[in-house]
């Protein structure tokens, strides 16, 4: 029997991980000036976490959570989102305590048992951030700009935000009555599972896949129309915000964006470069999550970036410069190889990347094996170089062999190139 990686499930080969690493870093630098701190969380949790957070007639929740039953007969979930278990770590850990607004961002593999497609993983990566116990438009504009800075440090320029405003208690249910009151007219023409929707939940008909059902949804009424006035208020200013600080954005009345927790703000980066999997990162306000959730009745806002779009996006950019190693010692003789093999660990203790020749080989194929690894030196030392306290470098570049040191080595491999 051949084992091969499930279906939308991949692994990520060394020669693609110099784009991970790009990204993890370019965001962990940004989060840091932005005031988050990073939170780790399993990725197992109840799977009655997921389904009152995110709403059961979501379509992650109602189809494409990887559900477990465990011995005592619970059911366990895979996240499919990490939004839910940072919420549930904020009211376990009690972690408004500690800060008066935390910030937390956190990094790792999500779950979607979704059809698979460009773009689209039943494993996939987020990097998520959620800042929390402010409910002003500053801290929309904040979150918001925080993820376009990400793309932008990345050079990553030709990404559109979608904004919308969802409403909040107050408004919503009058949207919701006209909402379900159009879909009901048009019952005819939605799927099954719109049917029962448009009774239950209707704002979940906007996210059907259903040609017949994308259609009926662009007559929709918009929801901007039905705003109250604190709600149309706090729109106004976080447009301000952005307007003031130059991002451009488009209103988008559908994004109602397939997670039931949101209230006010949501949006989404959308990109034109990856087909219909286009958005790259999405969020919004949560308002009312904590407290649903059994915590206090403290505000949220955050977003998640789907990693692998952005690295599809950053494929087509500048190769990623390699990492190789700064030297290579090939050592000749028994006495030469025990005697490099501490010198390669205690080089090691100064950062320096250092390979050696594992298998007793002579000095060709050393060169050899050095030269396909890339390292920058050889360090090549025999018995007579043993006793005289020197070796022989040899820069791989320019070829050119001089005798130093071995104590100083350090100091002779200079500057990383
Ligand atoms: P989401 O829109 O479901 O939001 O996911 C965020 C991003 O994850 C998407 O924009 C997309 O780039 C990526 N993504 C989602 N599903 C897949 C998939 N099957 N394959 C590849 N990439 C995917 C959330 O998850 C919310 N928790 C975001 C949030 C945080 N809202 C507030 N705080």
């Amino acid at each position: 029997m051949k084992f091969a990686t499930l279906k939308g499930f991949k692994d990520i080969l060394p020669d693609e991980v110099g784009n991970w690493q790009k990204l993890e870093s370019a965001a962990r630098n940004l989060f840091k000036s932005f005031g988050f701190l990073e939170i780790k969380l399993p990725i197992l949790e109840m799977t009655e976490l997921f389904s009152r957070s995110i709403g059961q007639e979501t379509d992650i929740v109602s189809k494409e959570m990887y559900s477990l039953k465990d011995s005592k007969g619970r059911s366990l979930s895979l996240r499919p989102e990490a939004t839910a278990s940072v919420v549930r770590a904020y009211i376990e850990h009690r972690l408004f305590e500690k800060s008066p607004v935390p910030k937390l961002f956190s990094i790792g593999p999500m779950f979607r048992h979704e059809r698979p497609q460009k773009g689209r993983f039943r494993q996939f990566h987020q990097i998520n951030a959620e800042l929390f116990g402010d409910q002003g438009p500053k801290s929309d504009a904040d979150i918001i700009i925080l993820a376009m800075s990400l793309f932008e440090s990345l050079g990553l320029k030709d990404l559109m935000l979608n904004l919308n405003s969802l409403g909040c208690p107050e408004c919503r249910p009058q949207f919701r009555e006209e909402l379900k009151n159009f879909l009901t007219l048009r019952k005819d023409s939605l799927c099954s599972d719109c049917v029962r929707r448009s009774e239950t939940n209707p704002l979940r008909v906007f996210d059907c896949k259903m040609e017949g059902c994308k259609e009926i949804v662009v007559e929709a009424p918009p929801i901007i129309e039905y705003l109250c006035d604190e709600c149309r208020n706090h729109f106004e200013l976080l447009k301000g915000y952005l307007q003031r600080y130059g991002i451009p954005f488009v209103l988008n009345q559908r994004l109602v964006r397939g997670l039931d927790y949101y209230t006010r703000t949501t949006f989404e980066l959308q990109t034109d470069r990856l087909g219909t999997q286009n958005a790259v990162a999405g969020g919004g306000r949560y308002d009312g999550l904590v407290s649903l959730l059994g915590g206090p009745d403290h505000p949220a806002i955050g977003f998640a970036v789907g990693m692998e779009r952005v690295i599809a996006l950053m494929e087509g950019q500048e190769e990623f410069e390699y990492e190789k190693p700064d030297l290579f010692i090939a050592a000749i003789g028994e006495t030469a190889e025990k005697a490099s093999f501490n010198w390669a660990m205690d080089l090691r203790k100064s950062g320096l990347w250092v390979e050696m020749d594992y298998s007793s080989r002579g000095l060709k194929s050393q060169m050899k094996k050095a030269g396909r690894l890339g390292a920058r030196k050889v360090l090549i030392v025999g018995e007579d170089e043993l006793t005289s306290g020197k070796g022989i470098l040899r820069d791989m570049a320019t070829r050119k062999q001089e005798e130093v040191q071995i104590e100083d080595i350090v100091n002779n491999l200079g500057q990383r190139t």
